[in-house]
Order: structure tokens, then C-alpha cells, then sequence
């Protein structure tokens, strides 16, 4: 099969390396072209890959007409612009999460897609891997009934990410929530079936980082000029009676010293499930027995290759986009709100 969609990239530092693989994996597109607005990152990635199609001005690369695909690795607040350009230019667009920040630049971004046509995806790339896909399958063929309650949590005892992409709000847009949140709300969203949030109840706490001699095994000194939370949690109503407590984290006093604390825990009518660990709780009330099953994994893969593989799979066939910004405008929504409710001390009821 020839690879007739043609993929540019902007942003080449950090997260774009996982992503290379996935345009030299897909039999339906290929790297053709790579975007960043520093020169040196981008020339040294450029040689690396064997691609001599460069722009040191992303906009001028969106309007490359043989560009098919455009693929956002930006630091989160230049999703909005650089989404838009590119749809409006009537490529097809991956975008790394968070989709946007904020609800509105969301919005704005969906209004762009519908107008133009053209496929938007958000990168969530723990959708696609094997523990969660496996889970995933079982959930949607019935296996814990109706999931009337999860708990959720992504925390680190010591991993804040201290460049300005995240630590920086007018680069980020926000801490941890907006950072690794967003991985593990998505993930528990799709799981529990994409219902809608309607009431959030949130705190945020930044407390850590201003100790003396405050460190982050992620990155070293904490700098001054981070000004977003090191924590958050939140408790989630749904319009279908379901609830959800999210807890996340860059810095806290908690088990892990490196690397980081992600699990999921749903509890449905037919079963509970916890993941990563990919085990079903089930009850048989006959027999007055527990027993735990251990899923098998879905063969994997590289998930992040893989989520770039699965979008030209769709937008070559055109099939719907992996991961729908509707669902990304959930996450943010309740993020946003969480954040609100921070600030004002109150629940907040949606819209
Ligand atoms: N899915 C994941 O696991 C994961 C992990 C890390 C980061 N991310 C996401 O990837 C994105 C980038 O994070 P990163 O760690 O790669 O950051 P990074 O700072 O390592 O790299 C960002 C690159 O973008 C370039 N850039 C900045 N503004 C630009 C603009 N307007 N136009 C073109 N290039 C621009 C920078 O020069 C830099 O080379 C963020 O949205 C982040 O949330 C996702």
C-alpha cells in the first residue's frame, strides 16, 4: 500500500520523539516535513530523521499544500492558534494533550474542525495501552454493569516536569491537572462510558515547592517563575448518578519516589476493576464468594506510536477519530471547574 498522507510536525523537542515512530510505522502516512521555532532543535532533529523539509515558522508549514496531516507537539497554549490555522488550511489534525487549557479555545477548535471537514484527534495515547484497551473490551462487552463510582489518582512524590512548558502558565496553562490529569480523568471518562459531569468540588494546594531546598527528581531546582498548583483533588457528580474522585500530583508525600502513582479503581454493579494491575473484582451472592480474575493484555505496541497509527488509519478510511474532542472538552470542562471551584471555595454546577 502506497503512504499517500503526508505528515508535518511542530514542536520536535520533547513528546514529538514518541511520535516519529508512529508516521514510520503507519502504512498510511509518512514524515515529510518537521515545524519548531527553535532553529537548533529543530535542524539537529532534522538531521536525525533524514527530513530537510524545515520551518522555523510553523504557520508557513501549515500552509505547505502537500501536507495532509499536521501533528501539534507545542507547548499546551499554542494548540488553539496552530489547530485552527492548520484546519482552516484543510489539513487533518493530532494534537498532543491537552487538547486546549480552557473549555473555550476547545470550543474554538471544534468550531474550526466542523467548518473545515477535517479530522481532529487528541493525543491520549494511555488509550491505546494493552492493560487499558484489554479493560477497556471487557467493560464494553458488560463486565462490571453499570460503573456507578471510580476513584482515580495520578501522583508523584517528586516529578514535576520544572521546564517552562509546565511550570509556566502562560506555556501551560495550568499544574498537574492540566499536565498528567488530563491523562488519568481521560482515561477513567472513557472507561466509565463518557458520561456528563455535572457538579465539580475541587482544591488545589502549592505548598511543597516553597520549603527550602524544594527539589524535583524530574527536573532539579524548582524555579521561580512556577505559578501553577503542585496538587489537586476533586470530587465529580454525573448526570447519569455516577461519581468520581480524582487526585493528582507532581510533588507529594507519597509512595514513589521516582517515577509516578497512576491507578483507576471502578466499581460498577457487576464488578470492580483496577487498573493498571487489569483485575475484575466480582461477587457471587449464590455462593457468598469473592474471586478476582487477571485480564490477559492486549498485545501492544508503543501506545504513543500507536495513537498516531490509529489516526491516519481513520482519516485514511474514514472512520471516526480515535479520540473525539467532544470527550477532550469533557476533561477540560471538569478541570476548569475544579479550578474554579479552588478559587471560590464552592462546588461548581455545569451548564
Ligand atoms: N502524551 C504524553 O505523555 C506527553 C508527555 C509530555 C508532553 N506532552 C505534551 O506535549 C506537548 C509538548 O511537550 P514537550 O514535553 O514535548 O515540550 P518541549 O518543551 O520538550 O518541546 C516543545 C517544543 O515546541 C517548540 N515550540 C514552542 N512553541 C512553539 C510554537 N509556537 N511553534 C512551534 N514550535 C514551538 C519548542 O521550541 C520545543 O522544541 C505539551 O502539550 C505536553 O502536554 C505529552
Amino acid at each position: 500500500m502506497s503512504k499517500t498522507l503526508k505528515v508535518g510536525v511542530i514542536g520536535v523537542r520533547g513528546i514529538a520523539n514518541t511520535h516519529f515512530p508512529g508516521w514510520r510505522d503507519s502504512p498510511h502516512a509518512e514524515l515529510a516535513a518537521l515545524a519548531d521555532v527553535d532553529g537548533e532543535v529543530l535542524r539537529a532533529r532534522g538531521s536525525d530523521l533524514g527530513i530537510d523539509r524545515l520551518y522555523d515558522d510553523p504557520y508557513a508549514m501549515i500552509a505547505d499544500p502537500e501536507l495532509d496531516i499536521i501533528d501539534v507537539c507545542t507547548p499546551n497554549m499554542y494548540h488553539t492558534p496552530l489547530t485552527v490555522a492548520a484546519l482552516d488550511a484543510g489539513k487533518h489534525v493530532i494534537c498532543e494533550k491537552p487538547l486546549a487549557p480552557t473549555p473555550e479555545d476547545i470550543r474554538t477548535m471544534i468550531e474550526a474542525r466542523d467548518r473545515s471537514g477535517r479530522m481532529l484527534m487528541t493525543a491520549q495515547h494511555f488509550r491505546f495501552e494493552g492493560a487499558a484497551k484489554a479493560l477497556k473490551t471487557q467493560i464494553d462487552a458488560g463486565a462490571l454493569g453499570s460503573i456507578y463510582h471510580a476513584r482515580s489518582w495520578m501522583l508523584r512524590r517528586s516529578g514535576a516536569p520544572t521546564r517552562g512548558t509546565f511550570v509556566e502558565k502562560k506555556h501551560s496553562g495550568g499544574g498537574p491537572c492540566i499536565d498528567i490529569g488530563v491523562h488519568i480523568l481521560d482515561l477513567t471518562l472513557w472507561m466509565m462510558g463518557n458520561p456528563r459531569p455535572v457538579t465539580v468540588s475541587g482544591v488545589t494546594q502549592d505548598r511543597l515547592r516553597k520549603l527550602p531546598g524544594a527539589f524535583s527528581n524530574w527536573g532539579g531546582a524548582i524555579p521561580d517563575s512556577w505559578d501553577v498548583e503542585e496538587f489537586a483533588a476533586a470530587f465529580v457528580r454525573f448526570e447519569n448518578g455516577a461519581t468520581l474522585v480524582l487526585e493528582v500530583s507532581w510533588l507529594l508525600n507519597h509512595p514513589k519516589t521516582h517515577g509516578e502513582d497512576m491507578q483507576m479503581w471502578l466499581y460498577g454493579e457487576g464488578g470492580g476493576a483496577h487498573w493498571p494491575q487489569n483485575i475484575l473484582l466480582r461477587t457471587d451472592n449464590e455462593t457468598r464468594q469473592h474471586f478476582d480474575v487477571q485480564l490477559q493484555n492486549k498485545a501492544g505496541g508503543e501506545p504513543h506510536a500507536l495513537e498516531c497509527m490509529a489516526f491516519a488509519e481513520a482519516v485514511a478510511t474514514g472512520a471516526p477519530s480515535p479520540v473525539p474532542a467532544e470527550q477532550s472538552l469533557d476533561v477540560i470542562t471538569v478541570l476548569d471547574a475544579l479550578y474554579r471551584s479552588a478559587a471560590d471555595g464552592r462546588e461548581i454546577v455545569l451548564a
